[in-house]
């Protein structure tokens, strides 16, 4: 990649030539003469990166060489397979990244960590990586110095997504090498921290291709996972299977369960979202999957969606090279369809995330190792990380108060301070305060806005730890 400006610089010289030159003998011999410097150029660019490849394959080595040992030799073909492919990935020398916004890197994991989820109780954010282990960590010691967190192993496996039980006291995992869910129960101690037990037995394996995502509704009704052919499978806690969705879009990219738990939703290489009501009986057993409403509008498959934290709101990012935020609050049964309320440009690419903080002012959306933050209200981009991590960027969250963004995608799990929320409520309330009729009212808001205002300066004053 280097050479692309040496490439790009001969080529634009190729052309003045061409345009100043007829092509007889003389300007035969130049063009000749300049195409070998090329692929001179060519070669040299190709060799010069061959050391490269070479040392980040040593401590991948290394690596699968511990592994194996820990393993004492129950190593599968498909687990080799996907050492091989990972040593070819592991950078040796530490990615750095610091950005005003930065809150903290929170440090743990020693391998790739491919997911995050916070406890809807607000206190702990979870993240997997192919080190083995689930951690958990106390969203209150973000600003510290020192991120404890607390380690889940994952025995004769990795996890590749994770996700929080309702009651913030259980997870439940998807198995790489299991290709299934582990669930995983929390037990407190008396000290306040938690021993991790895995459930006696994991979920039959079903799917046919790789996992893309797995949910827990908020009501504790049913778990969902979607994989990369068309298929969307509901099962009861126990893991017996209660529906499974054929999507019908070639491909699916992404899938999630809705915040409140009714909606099951997928994406993938048609251009239209669709969502699924997940209907049980009044006696809460199991009715049926029935079609709820589709997000029409793209002109390209769409790489991922969110919602907001009430299900009124969702944002989805595709191919054709915009995000889009709907209003899906709408009674669907009563043939309402949801609608859109914003298109704005912006970068992306396969496998790009998409969050919406949780009072839907703020859309965050991942391309590559980049982030960049809009504001939901006026489309405006707000902020761009570049280089957040040194590879892909795996998943992208705000925590429940919309205070932070978290991403992951190498070892490092990244917090930002979502200051374009708390610019976007400052406005919002000063809009509030100019049409504030009675003295109360105006004082409060001036109080709040205050608060917002002074959370906002420490946030970008103090240091990242
Ligand atoms: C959604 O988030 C907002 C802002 O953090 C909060 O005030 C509200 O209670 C949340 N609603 C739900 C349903 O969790």
């Amino acid at each position: 990649m280097r050479s692309t400006p040496f490439l790009k610089a001969n080529l634009a010289a190729l052309k003045t030539w061409q345009k100043s030159f007829d092509m007889d003998a003389a300007a035969l011999v130049i063009l000749t003469l300049l195409l070998g410097v090329l692929v001179i150029l060519v070669a040299f660019a190709v060799g010069s990166r061959k050391p490269e490849i070479k040392e980040e394959t040593e401590p991948g080595v290394e690596a699968a060489a511990a592994d194996a040992s820990s393993v004492k030799g129950a190593t599968s073909k498909k687990q080799k397979q996907e050492k091989q492919q990972r040593s070819r990935k592991d950078k040796p020398t530490l990615h750095t990244f610091s950005h005003p916004l930065l809150a903290a890197s929170l440090k743990g994991h020693n391998g790739k960590v491919t997911c995050l989820d916070f406890s809807s109780n607000g206190k702990y954010l979870a993240s997997c990586a192919d080190d083995r282990t689930v951690r958990i960590w106390s969203t209150k010691d973000f600003l510290d110095r020192e991120h404890k967190c607390l380690r889940a192993n994952v025995e004769l496996d990795h996890a590749l997504l994770v996700r929080f039980s309702p009651d913030s006291r259980a997870f439940i995992t998807w198995l790489a090498n299991g290709d299934t869910v582990r669930i995983f129960k929390m037990i407190k101690k008396d000290d306040g921290t938690f021993n991790f037990k895995a459930a006696p037995e994991d979920f039959p394996q079903k799917h046919k291709a790789a996992i893309l995502n797995i949910g827990i509704a908020e009501t504790g009704k049913f778990i969902m996972s979607a994989s990369t052919d068309t298929n969307i499978l509901i099962w009861d806690l126990k893991g017996d299977l209660l529906a499974s969705i054929n999507t019908n879009q070639m491909t699916n990219s992404y899938a999630a369960v809705s915040p409140c738990g009714r909606f099951v939703a997928s994406c993938g290489f048609t251009p239209d979202v669709k969502v699924w009501e997940v209907c049980f009986a009044k006696g809460g057993e199991f009715k049926e999957v029935a079609r709820a409403f589709d997000l029409k509008g793209h002109s390209a498959g769409v790489h991922s969606f969110a919602f907001s934290n009430d299900s009124h709101r969702m944002v989805t990012v595709s191919k054709d090279g915009t995000w889009k935020l709907w209003n899906t609050n709408v009674e669907y049964k009563k043939q309402q369809d949801p609608y859109l309320l914003k298109t704005v440009p912006c970068t992306s690419s396969d496998g790009s995330r998409i969050a919406l903080s949780p009072d839907g002012r703020v859309v965050a959306i991942s391309s590559g190792c980049d982030v960049a933050m809009f504001d939901a209200t006026s489309g405006k981009l707000e902020e761009e990380l570049h280089g957040v991590h040194s590879e892909q960027i795996t998943d992208l969250r705000f925590d429940i108060n919309g205070r932070f963004l978290v991403s992951s995608g190498d070892k490092a799990i990244r917090v930002f301070h979502n200051a374009p929320g708390y610019r976007a409520a400052i406005r919002d309330m000063n809009d509030l305060l100019k049409k504030a009729q009675n003295e109360a009212m105006k004082q409060r808001l001036q109080q709040q806005i205050k608060e917002a205002q002074s959370a906002l300066d420490s946030a970008l004053a103090a240091p990242a730890n």
